[in-house]
């Protein structure tokens, strides 16, 4: 009889953990399909916008209307900057340049490149979004542990401010851009 009880316990215990091992992942995609992705990219976009990630990470057409094919790619790899005239002017304290695409900055900290942003393997591509939460928060490149500081003009730190649901969306409207394959240079030292 004892066995019995016993035996029926266990039975018990198993069919209860098969049945929330079974439960919970299906509770975390009825949370998840409250905000569909779809809705996810246009919120992501919409960030993006009027965060003003375009100005600085999107090559340029006409001026200043961000380039449609190459949206997000950073500075172009191929775009010659013309020299500095006159190196006093950069001088700390001095005025700090920027290329007329806005895609590279030249400062006190020397000259800095804006990151390709899309979701090529010279962008984002392999990124998890935990690199990214960490990149954005802690200004941190790649969003790895080890990794040199972000450079400006980079406003890291007012992005940082974003809700977790709103850097999840910025995220995912990244990911589901174009791939555009452009290897941004490595900043350059300050030259004086
Ligand atoms: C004023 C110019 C500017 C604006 C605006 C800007 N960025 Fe940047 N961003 C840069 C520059 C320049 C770098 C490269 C910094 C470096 O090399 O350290 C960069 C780097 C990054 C990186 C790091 C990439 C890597 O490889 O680690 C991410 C991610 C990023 N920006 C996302 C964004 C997002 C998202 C927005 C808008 C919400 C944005 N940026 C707005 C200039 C800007």
């Amino acid at each position: 009889m004892k066995q019995i009880t016993f035996a029926a316990i266990g039975a018990l215990i198993i069919m209860t953990l098969a049945y929330c091992a079974q439960d919970a992942p299906q509770n975390v995609e009825e949370t998840k399909a409250t905000v569909s992705s779809a809705e996810m990219v246009k919120r992501g976009e919409y960030l993006i916008t009027i965060g003003g990630c375009n100005d600085c990470h999107s090559p340029k057409i006409s001026g200043e209307i961000p380039d449609p094919d190459r949206l997000l790619s950073g500075h172009p790899a191929d775009e010659k900057l013309p020299a500095i005239s006159d190196k006093k002017m950069i001088a700390p304290g001095q005025w700090a340049l920027c290329s007329s695409g806005l895609t590279a900055w030249v400062g006190p900290w020397g000259t800095s490149f804006a990151a390709n942003l899309t979701p090529d393997d010279t962008g984002i591509g392999n990124w998890t979004e935990a690199q990214f939460f960490k990149a954005i928060r802690e200004g941190k490149l790649k969003g790895l542990d080890g990794t040199r500081p972000m450079l400006p003009p980079m406003p890291w730190f007012n992005f940082a401010k974003m809700s977790d649901e709103d850097l999840r969306a910025v995220f995912v409207y990244l990911k589901s851009l174009k791939p555009v394959k452009n290897a941004v240079p490595n900043p350059l030292p300050p030259t004086t």
